[in-house]
């Protein structure tokens, strides 16, 4: 087992949006297609193939970009302050703790936002991330993408809410 990396947080810019696609690229091309085949792939790919479309997206949720020697190694993106939407981590650090400091920062978010349950569709390759954290399979999904059918897995998590004024 590597090395877990120092890993820093920031909010996504408009600027961001070409670098969050290329490592959106790579995760899935030399890591989730391990778990799909070659079909599903170039369509889970065609998401960012509008690359304007892709930036805009993550612009209109709570998007936030994981850096390790200020580069660029991950993002992760909440919908609603309730849904985690997308998490990616470019490959050549995966496993060192990138998506972990994503995720944590996103819950703490949303707990702080009010949200006591914090859903996901996790794809086959991110199950067992989310089933580590706590995360409860509730239900398996087939969507489909540019004529091909992916699966995944709807998962819940309870948050600890903060209270109000409970530091007073
Ligand atoms: C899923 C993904 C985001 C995980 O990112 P990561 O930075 O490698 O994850 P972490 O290093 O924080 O992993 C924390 C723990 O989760 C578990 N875990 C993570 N990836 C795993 C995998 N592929 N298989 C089994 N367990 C895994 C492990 O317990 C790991 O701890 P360990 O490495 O000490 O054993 C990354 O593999 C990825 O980008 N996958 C492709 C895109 C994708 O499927 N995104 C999810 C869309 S819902």
């Amino acid at each position: 087992m590597s090395a877990k990396l120092a890993v820093a947080l920031r909010p996504m810019l408009p600027s961001d949006g070409p670098e969050l696609a290329a490592i959106f690229r790579a995760a899935i091309a030399d890591t989730a297609c391990e778990d799909y085949s070659p079909a599903q792939c170039d369509a889970w790919l065609s998401a960012a193939d509008d690359e304007a479309a892709f930036s805009k997206k993550l612009q209109e949720q709570l998007t936030l970009l994981a850096t390790v020697n200020r580069q660029t190694v991950g993002f992760a993106s909440l919908r609603d302050n309730a849904h985690l939407d997308m998490l990616y981590v470019q490959p050549k650090v995966g496993r060192r703790g990138i998506a972990t400091a994503l995720v944590d920062a996103l819950e703490i978010l949303a707990a702080s936002r009010g949200t006591a349950l914090i859903t996901t569709d996790a794809s086959d390759t991110a199950r067992d991330f989310f089933a580590r954290r706590g995360y409860v399979a509730m239900r398996r999904n087939t969507l489909e993408m540019a004529g091909e059918w992916l699966g995944n897995t709807s998962m819940e998590k309870t948050l600890s809410v903060p209270q109000r004024g409970a530091l007073q």
